[in-house]
């Protein structure tokens, strides 16, 4: 499929299926390897705005509490909590902590920041996202816990590879089909934090 045929596809799949954008596809095909979405979870969503996984999450996690973060604001979705901030703040990641009250079961991120053209940097600063939330997980993810999240492929993949070997008991890998050829973008999966 060329690069705009795959645009249309999952834009119009999206359209069809009520999903606010094509990054939910991502997100099923994720659960489809890992199978991490429960019902009953207590969920992280960083980076959610339009907020296509807040409903992916949500279809499989009725019971569940569900708290969305993002700098951007999200249009409600029922069952779900959004705060509007920036993760990276101190005072974000307090209100996520006092949110939750407790460990947490899932944190998902599709984090990224506006792309300045630069593919160095831009994947640079992607993966300082990914590794600031792999820091976070410390402080708030049950030991059974699972982190997905984006990176771009580069010259920090090792670290970052590194980084989630030295915190979890198994880190995966993935790509989603809707995930373009193109792009460096790729998931890892880790679970069971080390102790
Ligand atoms: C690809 S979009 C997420 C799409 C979302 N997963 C969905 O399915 O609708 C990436 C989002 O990350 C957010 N973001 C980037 N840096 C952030 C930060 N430091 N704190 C909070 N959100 C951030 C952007 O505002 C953007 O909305």
């Amino acid at each position: 499929m060329d690069n705009k045929s795959y645009q249309d596809h999952f834009f119009n799949r999206a359209k069809i299926e009520g999903y606010r954008s094509r990054s939910a596809f991502k997100l099923i095909e994720l659960d489809k390897k890992f199978k991490f979405l429960k019902n009953g979870k207590k969920i992280l969503d960083i980076g959610s705005f339009p907020g296509g996984w807040c409903q992916v999450v949500k279809k499989t996690n009725k019971k569940g509490k569900v708290l969305g973060i993002d700098k951007k604001k999200i249009e409600k979705i029922d069952g779900v909590n959004f705060l509007v901030g920036d993760f990276l703040e101190e005072k974000s990641k307090k209100a996520i902590k006092e949110f939750f009250g407790t460990k947490i079961d899932i944190i998902l991120s599709d984090m990224a920041p506006n792309t300045t053209g630069n593919k160095s940097l831009d994947t640079i600063r992607t993966n300082q996202l990914c590794l600031n939330l792999l820091d976070f997980s410390k402080e708030i993810l049950s030991n059974k816990g699972v982190v997905i999240s984006k990176l771009f492929m580069g010259d920090d993949f090792e670290e970052i590879k590194q980084t989630a070997k030295n915190q979890f008991k198994k880190i995966d890998f993935f790509k989603p089909d809707s995930s373009r050829d193109e792009s460096r973008e790729t998931y890892i999966h880790c679970s069971e934090l080390s102790t």
